[in-house]
């Protein structure tokens, strides 16, 4: 069992932050209909609970989906079973070809993995540059340093119906890292159960990233929005393009 996104959280993201993905989706579909990607393999990274990729399956995708969360690829099976789901992380799995690679709501910039690091980010972006058929577009998203003042540690809540989520965010700006530390309750039948997770997050430059994408040969535009849905303050989204042979 992996220690992010355990049932309690996984339930709780996929019920209360479901926006991200959701809001994002007809941008996104309408980026894949002007790269003339109107079917074919979506392989998505950090795909969660399946809410993307219950979008994609509607407008006639195929989707395989990959997230280092059991709990998380357990309600995407079960939204989702014409997709394929997997469970592992992005940074050790094969990239079968297909026609566009999406990672939606910063999923490439959470530390679980160990090999998350910068280098084995490059080599994860020539795997996907591989793997793309020409014409092929990888679109994603990172979260940029700024969210929070330095020194400054930030509490929050969110509430659902049977649920509560408690947030304390920090940017640690020396090693560019944000943590978030999780703690969730959730109704079991007379009672609520208590979860806590610690997350933690690497703060990217968004332009030292788009230099990087380029210089492996995608074409690259950085963006602020999928669509009309504009991301969190902080968040930078990039729609790398796969050029056609001259
Ligand atoms: C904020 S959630 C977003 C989920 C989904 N993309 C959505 O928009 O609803 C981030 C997801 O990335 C996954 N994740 C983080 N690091 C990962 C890794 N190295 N490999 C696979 N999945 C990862 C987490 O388990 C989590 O499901």
């Amino acid at each position: 069992m992996s220690e992010w996104y355990k049932e309690d959280l996984a339930f709780i993201h996929d019920d209360g932050f479901r926006d991200y993905a959701l809001k994002s989706a007809p941008g996104i579909l309408e980026i894949l209909r002007q790269n003339k990607i109107n079917s074919g393999l979506v392989v998505d990274l950090g795909c969660g609970s399946g809410l993307w990729a219950n979008e994609l399956v509607k407008s006639n995708y195929q989707v395989l989906g990959v997230d280092i969360s059991e709990a998380m690829i357990a309600i995407a099976q079960n939204r989702v079973p014409q997709a394929k789901f997997y469970v592992g992380s992005v940074f050790k799995i094969a990239i079968p070809p297909c026609h566009a690679v999406t990672s939606i709501s910063e999923c490439l910039s959470y530390l679980f993995d160990a090999d998350n690091n910068r280098q084995n980010l490059i080599q994860l972006f020539r795997r996907i540059y591989q793997a793309l058929t020409p014409g092929g577009v990888f679109i994603f998203d990172i979260v940029e340093a700024g969210q929070i003042a330095i020194g400054n540690k930030t509490k929050n809540f969110t509430e659902g119906k049977n649920w509560l989520v408690l947030v304390e965010k920090e940017e640690l700006r020396s090693q560019n890292i944000l943590t978030r530390r999780i703690i969730t309750f959730r109704q079991v039948g007379e009672y609520y159960r208590r979860d806590e997770e610690i997350h933690y997050v690497q703060l990217y430059r968004a332009t030292q990233i788009a230099t990087d994408l380029r210089k492996i040969g995608f074409r690259v535009q950085t963006t602020r929005n999928y669509g009309s849905y504009y991301l969190p303050k902080g968040n930078a989204a990039f729609i790398a393009r796969k050029p056609f042979p001259d």
